[in-house]
Formats: C-alpha cells, sequence, structure tokens
C-alpha cells in the first residue's frame, strides 16, 4: 500500500510505486483535469505540483510523491476562484482546453513565488508548457491580470 497526499486529503493505494503519478492521479483516484499530452516530460500537460513546485507528473513515478502534498487542478481552489482561472475566464484563453490545466498549475506556481512577474520571466517560467491552439498570448495577459489582482489586493 502507498499512502499520498492529494489535495490534501491522504489516499492509500494499492499500486505499484513506480507507476507515474499522473497515472495514479487519472486513472486509480480519478481527477481527470491532469491531461496526459506527451507521456515524455516535454509537454507540460501533466503539470501538478510537489510540495508547492511544479513537476511533470507523467515523469516521476509514485513512489516520489510519498510523504509530499500533491496539489492538482482540482486542488488549487475552491470554487475555482483562483485569480488565474478567474483571469483564464475573463480572457477567454482556453481553445480545446487540453493543455490548460498544466498551464495554470505553472503559472500559479510563478505567482505563488513571484507575486509581480515582469513579461520576461512569465515567459521564462511558461516556456515549458505547449500549446497546439496557440493561445500564448491570452496565457500571457491573464497571468499578468491575475498578478495585478493579486498585487491591489494586498
Ligand atoms: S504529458 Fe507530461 S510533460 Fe507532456
Ligand atoms: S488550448 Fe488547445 S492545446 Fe492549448
Amino acid at each position: 500500500m502507498i499512502s499520498l497526499s492529494i489535495n490534501g486529503t491522504k489516499q492509500k493505494l494499492d499500486i505499484d510505486p513506480n507507476l507515474p503519478l499522473l497515472w495514479a492521479i487519472r486513472d486509480v483516484l480519478s481527477l481527470t483535469g491532469t491531461k496526459y499530452g506527451c507521456g515524455k516530460g516535454l509537454c507540460g500537460a501533466c503539470t501538478v505540483w510537489l510540495e508547492g513546485h511544479p513537476v511533470r507528473s507523467c515523469s516521476i513515478p509514485v513512489a516520489a510523491a510519498i510523504g509530499s502534498e500533491v496539489t492538482t487542478i482540482e486542488g488549487l481552489s475552491d470554487n475555482n476562484t483562483h485569480p488565474l482561472q478567474v483571469a483564464w475566464h475573463e480572457h477567454k484563453v482556453p481553445q480545446c482546453g487540453y493543455c490548460q490545466s498544466g498551464q495554470i498549475m505553472q503559472a500559479a506556481a510563478l505567482l505563488k513565488d513571484n507575486a509581480q512577474p515582469s513579461e520576461e520571466e512569465i515567459e521564462q517560467a511558461m516556456s515549458g508548457n505547449l500549446c497546439r491552439c496557440g493561445t500564448y498570448p491570452r496565457i500571457k495577459k491573464a497571468i499578468a491580470s491575475a498578478a495585478n489582482h493579486i498585487h491591489s489586493e494586498k
């Protein structure tokens, strides 16, 4: 049995510790907001947090998450009210939507550590998250808008 903490809930799972974390999240726990894109750590669609840091869940085994808090898009906020989720909605960011939970988890990690990122910092932080629909300009606008919101709330 493997014990994991996901979105604040302790889970006991009867799974192979070498199973990629993404499979445990999607197929075992049915948290399907996190997506499978490339399976090779190259696209960012599977991004979740491990102890608040963004990781590619397709590329790390479940064993690496034992003893750490895993946060998926479902655990980012209550009722989709994280400033990024609000900004994503306002700026109508998604097209097909497939990459977007990974984009948001990556962006949320950035804003957690740097609430006022420059354009360059946003670009750098988001450079590993691919979007086949080319929503990059809207993603950047939404991150800047969420950062302004967070700043004005302080
Ligand atoms: S599915 Fe994990 S990085 Fe592409
Ligand atoms: S919105 Fe379609 S892949 Fe990003």
